[in-house]
């Protein structure tokens, strides 16, 4: 049987654990060879095992995504090894403190810009420089948030983040349209996932509040963003590129 991306080589940043993990292994199940780059090397190897437990082919690298030598190095081991680079998730990131600007430090802003933001900027330079250099097109996607299209109290560097990293993806999907070249954002809202742990401070309370204000009501398990990830990765989706789709039980809507 043929997967949604048989045969391509994927790079999944942050994919040790939670949504990059679900998307890791469902990239996989389709066909992909994937390799995840993250900073958690114990949990990044469960990762893998369970890909290749499950028959499917992928690798691990230690690659810290803000900096630039080590992802340009990442790239380009990809390129030597599997031939080149077909699609890419960027995904890695970090919540930062839950503070609002008074109290939030410089040194924390700074922090969750350099991997949010720039961290997205620096795999989407690599990624296209070997991209354009295969010329056969590619796909990219990187994790915005629904933080990414609205305001929310409480997080002035992870919203800046994440709001910039939909700009970089509109933009960068009008520079290298031409070069058939699809760049797109997923905009999770809640999803099930360490992350969702530290930010509630795994308090029911809190999460009940969360559901509550989701027209769904339920928080989504990371696979649900798996799956818009490979349908957008996938030739199911070839006109669709500048996007930021909200996978949010609607949360974004009201
Ligand atoms: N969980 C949610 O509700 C939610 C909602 C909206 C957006 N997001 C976004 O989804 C993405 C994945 O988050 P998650 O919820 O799966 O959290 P997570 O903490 O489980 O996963 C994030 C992964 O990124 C890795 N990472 C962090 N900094 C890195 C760096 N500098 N270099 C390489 N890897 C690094 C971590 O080690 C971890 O494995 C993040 O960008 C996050 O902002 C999550």
């Amino acid at each position: 049987m043929t997967g949604m991306v048989q045969d391509k080589v994927i790079l999944v940043t942050g994919g040790s654990t939670g949504i990059g993990r679900a998307t890791a292994q469902i990239l996989a199940r389709e066909g992909a060879t994937v390799v995840i780059a993250d900073l958690q090397d114990a949990e990044g190897a469960h990762t893998v095992e369970s890909i290749t437990a499950a028959g499917g082919r992928a690798e691990y690298q230690h690659v810290d995504v803000s900096d630039y030598d080590a992802v340009r190095a990442l790239i380009a081991g990809i390129a030597a090894r599997h031939g080149g680079l077909d699609c890419a998730f960027n995904n890695a990131g970090i919540e930062g403190p839950t503070a609002k600007i008074m109290e939030l430090s410089v040194a924390d802003w700074q922090r969750v810009i350099a991997i949010n933001l720039t961290g997205v900027y620096i795999c989407m330079k690599c990624e296209l420089e070997q991209m354009l250099k295969q010329q056969r097109g590619g796909a990219i996607v990187s994790t915005a948030s629904a933080a990414g299209l609205i305001g929310i109290p409480g997080a002035a560097a992870y919203n800046s983040a994440k709001h910039g990293v939909v700009g970089l993806t509109k933009t960068v999907a009008l520079e290298y349209a031409r070069q058939n070249i699809r760049v797109n954002a997923v905009c999770p809202g809640f999803i099930e996932t360490p992350m969702l742990d530290r930010v509630t401070d795994a308090s029911v309370k809190i999460r009940e509040q969360l559901i509550g204000s989701v027209p769904l009501r339920r928080v989504a398990q990371p696979h649900e963003i798996g799956d818009a990830v490979a349908w957008l990765m996938s030739d199911k989706s070839t006109y669709v590129t500048g996007v930021a789709l909200p996978v949010d039980g609607g949360w974004v809507a009201q």
